[in-house]
């Protein structure tokens, strides 16, 4: 395993940062007015309760890891390196090809990559910056050079079709960004992570694993779908994104009105323009794709930061903030500077 710190040029007082981001959205869109035919809702409901107008949803051959590949072979092919470059694959997903072995497994199989030490992460919809940060401190502690950090997701295949309260929001992709240590690398300044499982009846997918194993009861009670209390979660999610985001300014010395571009988990609109109010960003400052790709749980925020940063609304020297939460409870916020 290569060391990275001091013997190649780079210097022990480089940080450690982004160098390249991909994502990768399925072809197949599902619009509102599908959806109309399938549960008993409305396009106007959808778009004024959630700012959702359509998502991407994964072939039926197309399994997490295979959407997580594409994404990474773009941020690959962005940073100049090949797959045998890389020391470490995380993966952060809810929906993995399999139990076991990992994704990022799968991930590391198909893009060749035979150097790399391979895991997943799960922080639900925060797993992305949980995995983030995870990398970046294991590149910091020596021994990792290249970290290929992956949020990716087939929401479809959790999703409960029958139910017009979950299955209006979510979307299927990935989003990857490639970590090093470098001068030019987009650095990392502060993460913050938390989680409260107390709340974790709120928002789960209760079949399937060691609490309810599959059985026929299982599946006629549709345990192995995905379950969400709404209202519930939408409260905590503004409360908690808002305390991160705020947390993470204070410990990094940033005012809010030094950050050029927000990029928020992308699960409905109400929740952003909520926080905005508070936080004092105006809407403006928000990267937005929640329209277009609904709510892709860890997915999310890297096909966000691709897309912002191929849409040139990252300039370099920029200060960007990354907030998400999801079940658990998890929630977190990273300030980059770009
Ligand atoms: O990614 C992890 C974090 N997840 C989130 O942050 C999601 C947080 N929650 C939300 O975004 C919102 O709570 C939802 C979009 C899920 C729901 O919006 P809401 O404004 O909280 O609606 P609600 O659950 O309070 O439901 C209001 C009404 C209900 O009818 P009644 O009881 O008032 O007659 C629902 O049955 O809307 C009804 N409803 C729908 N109607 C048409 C629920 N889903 C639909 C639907 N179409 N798809």
């Amino acid at each position: 395993m290569s060391n990275c710190t001091g013997s190649d040029g780079v210097g022990p007082e480089a940080p450690v940062g982004i160098v390249a981001t991909g994502s990768y959205l399925p072809e197949k869109i599902l619009t509102n007015a599908d959806l109309v035919d399938m549960v008993d809702t409305s396009d106007e409901w959808i778009t004024t309760r959630t700012g959702i107008r359509e998502r991407h949803i994964a072939a039926a051959d197309q399994a997490t890891s295979d959407l997580a590949a594409r994404a990474a072979e773009r941020a690959l092919s962005q940073a100049g390196l090949t797959a045998v470059d890389l020391d470490l694959i995380i993966v952060a997903t809810i929906t993995p090809d399999m139990f076991f072995p990992s994704t990022a497994c799968f991930v590391q199989k198909h893009l060749g990559a035979s150097r790399a030490a391979c895991f997943d992460l799960q922080a639900a919809c925060s797993g992305f910056i949980f995995a983030l940060e995870t990398a970046r401190r294991m590149i910091e502690g020596g021994g990792f050079r290249n970290a290929l950090v992956i949020g990716a997701e087939k929401l479809s295949g959790i999703t409960d079709w029958t139910d017009r309260s979950t299955c209006v929001l979510f979307g299927d992709g990935a989003g990857a960004a490639i970590l090093t240590r470098s001068h030019d690398a987009h650095a990392i300044l502060k993460t913050v992570m938390a989680s409260d499982g107390n709340l974790s009846h709120l928002l789960n997918l209760p079949g399937g694993g060691s609490r309810n194993p599959t059985s026929e009861q299982t599946l006629h009670d549709r345990l192995h779908y995905l379950k969400m209390a709404g209202r519930e979660v939408f409260k905590y999610a503004v409360g908690s994104m808002l305390n991160a985001s705020n947390e993470a300014l204070k410990q990094s010395g940033v005012k809010i009105d030094d950050i050029a571009c927000i990029i928020p988990h992308q699960a409905n609109l109400r929740i952003v323009q909520a926080i905005g109010q508070r936080l004092g960003a105006p809407v403006e400052k928000y990267y937005l794709n929640l329209d277009r790709c609904g709510n892709m749980s860890a997915a999310s925020v890297p096909v966000a930061l691709d897309e912002a940063a191929a849409a040139g609304r990252l300039k370099r020297g920029d200060l960007v903030l990354l907030m998400a939460f999801g079940g658990g409870f998890t929630w977190g916020a990273s300030i980059i500077k770009w």
